[in-house]
């Protein structure tokens, strides 16, 4: 704790703050004491921050390896406009720019430098930085790493390989999605060694979150013509399937004098810009945009935030209903869908993915679907995905009948038993046949929900690719599948005292 003058002389002086956000100083500390740290802290949390400070305080030079040249372009700007120095080698630079940059490098001159993950395992890249005096590597959108995580980047995989030739340098990992899978990804594949881990709150109470099924075109869009029109005098942001839906969203909701403009990354960067810039300053009230819109808007007021279409999984949605009321005032994230939808976004993404990828995509749009067709709170599930337990949130769609039907119940409702969806069955009896009679009932539900029973631990089997497939979803529902598979015949149980669990066709 020594530090702590000197932690918050810096914040002062080079970035001008008086004090942190929550989990912040706590990381800085950590990472000043040279531990291994993967921190995990909300969009726009202020995670730079985090690798920034420690960087300014460290006697050598901080590398940080960032996945895009964009983000890594507004950092150094900010940064040299305050004196520090820092330089980012990456392929948009010339031949003689970037020698010099290193020739700086190695005479001490730097303070932080970014690479892209790709430069940063060149063997080129690595001797010269032997050269150097490195005191951190910061990894930020450490979640890249995973297959699990919704932007994997193969790269990072070989960032590891760093550490062969610099032992004892500290890794301090950054992300603002990470599921426990991920989590542990990231932590194994940079063999993190002891690291403190830092899971910041991700739950943001003033947002209302609602879904509605609507497989009809024309219907759906006059529902959010309505609701939009109903909030004339807000900003909110209407997320689209394709760029020709953000047109024809945008031109309908003109026609109902609604000021709204599209927004894709097949427009212009000018015009990209400007529609930017005008929703920034109210001029318009509405962008439908697909997402392309969003990465950098800082915009607090966002009243409401639709999608118009099924998103591609939680992890994409989280986020992107994450950019409505950043100033903490109640807004409202509203989701259309239908099973037409689910269709058309697995064939988009069997189109847009190498098959190696494919199941882990499956599965999480699987994810997003049954968080469409839930009965349960949402934002406990939501949570729920990012390892976050809380009570039913009283604010979502789901509470809000809940409470509407408990006023109005006069005599309880059998509850049905509820199934999983169809697509989970296949999972289950993949993983059944993988597992062909290692299992009860109950221990084979606890693997799949992904608990960390005594059995699935001395067996080996945490790290089995089925373990935790359904773990969003709820035990009696697990079990309520796995039994009917059962009565169906498409599982079996068999064993003398013990009954384990077998796929319909192996049975003994
Ligand atoms: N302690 C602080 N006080 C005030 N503002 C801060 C503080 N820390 C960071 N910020 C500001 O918060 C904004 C977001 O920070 P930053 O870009 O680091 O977020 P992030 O966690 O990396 O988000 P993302 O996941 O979107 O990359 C920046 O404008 C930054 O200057
Ligand atoms: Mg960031
Ligand atoms: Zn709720």
């Amino acid at each position: 704790m020594k530090k702590r003058h000197e932690i918050q002389d810096t914040l002062e002086r080079f970035f001008h703050l008086q004090t942190f956000r929550p989990n912040q100083e706590a990381i800085i500390q950590s990472v000043v004491s040279g531990h291994d740290v993967l921190a995990i802290m909300a969009t726009g949390g202020g995670k730079s921050l985090c690798y920034q400070l420690p960087a300014l305080m460290l006697s050598g030079m901080t590398v940080v390896i960032s996945p895009l040249i964009a983000l890594m372009k507004d950092q150094v700007d900010a940064l040299l406009a305050q004196g520090v120095n820092v330089a980012m080698l990456n392929s948009s630079l010339t031949y003689d720019r970037q020698r010099a940059i290193e020739a700086a490098a190695v005479a001490g001159k730097i303070r932080i430098l970014y690479v892209s993950p790709e430069r940063a395992v060149q063997a080129d890249f690595v001797d010269m930085l032997q050269k150097c005096t490195v005191s951190l590597f910061a990894v930020d959108e450490a979640h890249c790493i995973s297959m699990w995580g919704h932007q994997f980047r193969p790269e990072y995989r070989r960032i590891k390989g760093l550490r062969a030739f610099f032992p004892g340098v500290p890794f301090a990992a950054f992300t603002a999605t990470a599921t426990r899978r991920v989590r542990e990804d990231i932590i194994n594949e940079l063999r993190l060694q002891s690291p403190d881990v830092f899971i910041g709150n991700f739950d943001r109470p003033n947002l209302r979150y609602a879904v509605y099924k609507e497989p009809h075109r024309e219907v759906r869009m006059k529902k959010i013509a309505s609701y939009v029109a109903a909030h004339r005098n807000v900003s909110g942001i209407i997320y689209c399937f394709s760029r020709a839906d953000t047109e024809e969203m945008a031109a309908f909701l003109m026609k109902s004098q609604i000021m709204a403009a599209p927004y894709h990354a097949g427009m212009s960067t000018r015009d990209r810009a400007r529609v930017q810039e005008m929703f920034q300053s109210n001029t318009i009230s509405v962008v439908c945009a697909t997402i392309a819109f969003g990465m950098g808007i800082d915009k607090p007021d966002v009243r409401y935030v639709i999608h118009a279409h099924l998103p591609k999984d939680l992890e994409s949605y989280y986020q992107e209903t994450g950019r409505a009321g950043r100033d903490g005032l109640a807004s409202d994230c509203l989701l259309f869908y239908s099973a037409g939808d689910r269709a058309k976004m697995l064939r988009l993404m069997e189109k847009e993915t190498d098959e190696a990828k494919m199941p882990a995509v499956r599965e999480r749009l699987y994810q997003l679907y049954f968080y469409c067709e839930t009965k349960e709170c949402r934002r406990k599930l939501l949570l729920k995905y990012f390892d976050q337990e809380m009570d039913n949130c009283g604010n979502c769609d789901n509470c809000a009948a809940k409470k509407r039907a408990a006023k109005k119940s006069v005599k309880s409702v059998p509850k049905n038993a509820e199934l999983l969806p169809k697509e989970m069955e296949e999972e289950i009896l993949f993983a059944a046949g993988e597992l062909e009679g290692m299992l009860t009932v109950p221990e084979f539900v606890s693997f799949l929900i992904g608990l960390d029973r005594l059995k699935t631990k001395t067996l080996g089997l945490r790290r089995h690719k089925s373990y935790g497939v359904a773990k969003y979803y709820q035990r009696s529902v697990v079990t309520n599948t796995v039994e009917k598979l059962i009565e169906d015949g498409r599982l079996r149980t068999a064993g003398d005292s013990i009954k384990k669990v077998y796929s319909g066709k192996n049975v003994r």
